[in-house]
C-alpha cells in the first residue's frame, strides 16, 4: 500500500508559512525581561482622565488568534486606527472606484468591541495611486478629485469616527511644505480643500493634521503651529494635531510636554497617534529598560496636558510592526514582543498614566 510520507522539516516550513498558524502561537517564550503590571492600558488611561489608549491594526493580522484576542480586549485598547485600509490606494484605486472592504472590516470590529476609531487618512503623499500622481490634472480637476475622495471616504463612516487624519505628513523636516501632486498643483490650499470636504461629510468628527518629527520643539513643530494659526485665522476647520511619535530608544527629544502645550495653546487638541520606539536588534535587557523609560516619558508628557486626549501605538506586537521592513536591523519597537509577551515598555505606559 502507498504510504504518504512528509518530512518533519517540510511540515515545519509549511506551518510557518501560514499566517496566523500554530507556528506563531507555539514559539518558545522570550528569555528577555517582561512586564510585571496586570493593569489594562485603556482602563489606566481612562482613570487618568484620557479619552482612550489605542492601537493601529491591519487587516492581514486579524486572522491570528492570539493577536485578535488582545486587540478585541476593550479594557486594553479603547481605540483602533486602521493602519492601511483607509488610505487612498486602498479606498480609491481607480478614479471613482471606491472600495471599503478592508475599512469596513476594521470599523465593524471596533464597533462590536465598543472601541473608538481614528480615520487614517484622506490625503497623503504616500500610498497615493499613480492615477492621481501622474494624471496631469489641472487645478480645477484635482480640486474636484480631492473633494470627491475626502467627502466619500469620510462620509462613508459618518458618525463612526472619533477623528480623522484629514491631512497626513504635510511638511518636510525643515518645515517647508512637502512637494507632491497636490502642493505642486494647488499649493497649500489643498489642505483647506481637504479639511472643508471632510467637515461637510461628517460635521462631528474631529479633523486632524498628523505628522512625524513634531514630538519636540523645532522648525517642523513651528511650521505646524503656524499652519494651525493660519487655518484658524481664516476660519478653516481644524480640531487637532496628531503627533505620530515614531521614536528611537534613548533618543527622545527634550521638552515633549512643553511642545504639546505649544499646540494646545492654539486651541486645538493633541493626540499621540502612532507611537513606537525602535532599537538596534537584538533587544537586550538594558535596551528594554531604556525603552520602558522612553514609553513612560512620552505617555507622561501627554498625561500631564489635559488637552492631549489619548495615545495610540502603531500596532502592539513586534510580530506585525512595520519597523523591520523599513529599517533593516532595527525593531522590537512595540510593547508586546513577537510572541505576544508584554515587555517592560508595557509597565512604562502604565506608570506614564499615573
Ligand atoms: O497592499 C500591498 C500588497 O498588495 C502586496 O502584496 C504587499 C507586498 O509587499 O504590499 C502591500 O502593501 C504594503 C502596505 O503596507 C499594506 O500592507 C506596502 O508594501 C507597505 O510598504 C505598506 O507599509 C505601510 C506604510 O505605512 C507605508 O508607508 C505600513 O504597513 C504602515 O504601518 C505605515 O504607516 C505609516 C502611517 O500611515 C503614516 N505614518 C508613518 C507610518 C509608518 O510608515
Amino acid at each position: 500500500m502507498y504510504k504518504l510520507s512528509i518530512s518533519p522539516v517540510f511540515l515545519l516550513a509549511l506551518i510557518s508559512a501560514v499566517p496566523g498558524s500554530l507556528a506563531q502561537t507555539t514559539t518558545a517564550a522570550s528569555a528577555e525581561p517582561t512586564a510585571t503590571s496586570n493593569a489594562k492600558l485603556h482602563t489606566v488611561a481612562k482613570a487618568a482622565g484620557k479619552l482612550y489608549f489605542g492601537s493601529a491594526t491591519d487587516n492581514p493580522e486579524l486572522t491570528n488568534v492570539q493577536y485578535i484576542s488582545i486587540l478585541n480586549d476593550s479594557a486594553t485598547f479603547g481605540q483602533i486606527t486602521p493602519a492601511n485600509s483607509l488610505k487612498w490606494d486602498a479606498t480609491e484605486p481607480a478614479r471613482g472606484d471606491f472600495n471599503f472592504s478592508g475599512g469596513d472590516q476594521i470599523v465593524n470590529l471596533a464597533r462590536a468591541n465598543g472601541q473608538l476609531l481614528r480615520g487614517h487618512n484622506c490625503v497623503w503623499h504616500s500610498q497615493l495611486p499613480d492615477w492621481v500622481s501622474d494624471g496631469n490634472f489641472d487645478a480645477a480637476t484635482l480640486t474636484s478629485i480631492l473633494q470627491t475622495h475626502c467627502s466619500t471616504v469620510v462620509g462613508r463612516y459618518q458618525g463612526e469616527m472619533y477623528s480623522w487624519d484629514v491631512v497626513n505628513e504635510p511638511f518636510n523636516d525643515d518645515g517647508t511644505m512637502r512637494s507632491f501632486v497636490f502642493t505642486d498643483t494647488l499649493g497649500s490650499s489643498y489642505i483647506d480643500i481637504a479639511l472643508q470636504a471632510a467637515k461637510a461629510a461628517d460635521p462631528n468628527t474631529k479633523l486632524y493634521i498628523n505628522d512625524f518629527n513634531i514630538e519636540g520643539p523645532g522648525v517642523k513643530s513651528t511650521a505646524m503651529q503656524n499652519l494651525v494659526k493660519d487655518l484658524k485665522s481664516r476660519g478653516i476647520p481644524i480640531d487637532g494635531v496628531g503627533i505620530q511619535a515614531h521614536l528611537i530608544v534613548g533618543e527622545l527629544p527634550a521638552d515633549i510636554q512643553q511642545n504639546i502645550e505649544a499646540f494646545t495653546a492654539l486651541g486645538v487638541e493633541v493626540a499621540i497617534t502612532e507611537l513606537d520606539i525602535r532599537m538596534d536588534l537584538p533587544a537586550t535587557p538594558d535596551k528594554l529598560a531604556q525603552q520602558k523609560t522612553d514609553y513612560q516619558t512620552v505617555v507622561s508628557a501627554c498625561n500631564n496636558v489635559s488637552e492631549c486626549i489619548g495615545v495610540t501605538i502603531w500596532d502592539f506586537s513586534d510580530l506585525v510592526s512595520w519597523i523591520p521592513g523599513t529599517f533593516p536591523g532595527q525593531g522590537a519597537a512595540c510593547p508586546w514582543d513577537e510572541n505576544f509577551v508584554k515587555k517592560p515598555a508595557y509597565d512604562g505606559i502604565v506608570i506614564g498614566f499615573q
